[in-house]
């Protein structure tokens, strides 16, 4: 297989990985609001983690396809740190969190990095919003 087609294949995946990375922590937040026991059930805990690992697993070989690299190109440092700061405010919402407004602000706040991190990507710049100001 030849260089720009393994791209392509691996942005589709990783690309298809953010959306459905997206509507199910969506779903399990409003579950989380709603009734917070079906998140208990076994594939709600398990196909996220699969999901999750896939979209990591793509983004870094993104990376190595086309050499940019986090700490070393600025716009994948930030979408590093963008990602442990999602992962931190996820777990707040669904598990840490012990009252019901401290898990829905961090429910919210993890959707506010996750726009940050796709316009991150899309811009290819660490400040993705800077033109507007
Ligand atoms: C929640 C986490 C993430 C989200 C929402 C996300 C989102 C995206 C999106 C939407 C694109 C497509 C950009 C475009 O085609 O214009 C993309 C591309 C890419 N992502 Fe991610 N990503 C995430 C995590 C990561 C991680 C952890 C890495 C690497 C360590 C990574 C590395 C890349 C690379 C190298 C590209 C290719 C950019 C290009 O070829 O233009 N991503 N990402």
């Amino acid at each position: 297989m030849d260089h720009g087609t393994m791209l392509h294949l691996v942005k589709f995946t990783h690309v298809s990985m953010v959306i459905l990375s997206y509507l199910l922590f969506w779903t399990r937040g409003l579950w989380m609001i709603r009734d917070p026991a079906r998140l208990q059930r076994r594939w709600v805990r398990t196909v996220p983690h699969v999901i999750d690992t896939l979209l990591l697993a793509s983004g870094i070989t993104l990376a190595v396809l086309i050499h940019q690299y986090p700490l070393v190109d600025g716009w994948l440092t930030a979408k590093l740190i963008g990602l442990i700061a999602y992962i931190g405010l996820g777990l707040v919402a669904l598990r840490l969190g012990r009252r019901r407004t401290t898990r829905i602000a961090a429910w919210i706040a993890a959707q506010g990095v996750f726009f940050y991190i796709v316009a991150v990507a899309v811009s290819r710049n660490p400040l993705p919003f800077s033109a507007l100001l």
